[in-house]
């Protein structure tokens, strides 16, 4: 039985949070576990951005600013990945940024599973998703096979993340100050 993209792309969700497990309750493995998330991370999120969501946008415009919306909560996981490789694994500040993660790659996933693969299913026959599991595998593999590089927000998007949080002043702040007050206001919320 072939598999098809929804498939394979949950696949990869339930996986991720198996490393997030792992990561919890095995400090003394967090160097491994990090680096196997992160690159799976990258590549399943590159996967998606180059092969699915524009397919998606493409059939179905009203699902648009759904996919910017999941593409900039990549870039911002990305970030944190960054950081978290950055950080010792057996400090205090890497148990915080780990629940940070969690969370925001949580929300995401879960916003995916209820919005944007269901969308997929409707769009495209189960021929043509078994054909788009297969052109995300490829672009898998490809980030797989390249050095790791865990992207970041642009300015665009940090600027669109300002404007959904109701950012007076966003038009004239740098990329710093835009990230900055998007933070601010995510700690504010709590
Ligand atoms: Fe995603």
């Amino acid at each position: 039985m072939a598999t098809d993209v929804i498939s394979l792309i949950k696949e990869d969700h339930r996986d991720v949070e198996s490393l997030f497990e792992r990561l919890k309750a095995m400090p003394e493995n967090r160097p491994a576990l990090l680096a196997e998330l992160a690159a799976k991370f990258v590549a399943h999120s590159e996967g998606e951005e180059d092969e699915v969501y524009p397919v998606l946008a493409k059939r179905r415009p009203e699902e648009k600013e759904e996919v910017h919306h999941g593409a900039e909560e990549h870039h911002e996981a990305e970030e944190m990945i960054s950081r978290l490789l950055e950080t010792d694994p057996d400090g205090p500040e890497f148990d915080t940024l780990l629940r940070e993660l969690v969370e925001a790659v949580t929300h995401h996933v879960e916003e995916e599973e209820n919005d944007i693969l269901p969308a997929l299913e409707k769009a495209l026959p189960f021929e043509e998703r078994v054909q788009l599991g297969k052109a995300f595998s490829k672009r898998k593999a490809e980030v797989l096979a390249a050095p790791l590089k865990p992207r970041s927000r642009t300015k665009d998007e940090l600027a669109h993340q300002a404007k959904e949080r109701g950012i007076e002043g966003a038009s004239a702040m740098t990329k710093d100050e835009l990230a900055a007050a998007v933070k601010r206001k995510k700690q504010e919320r709590g």
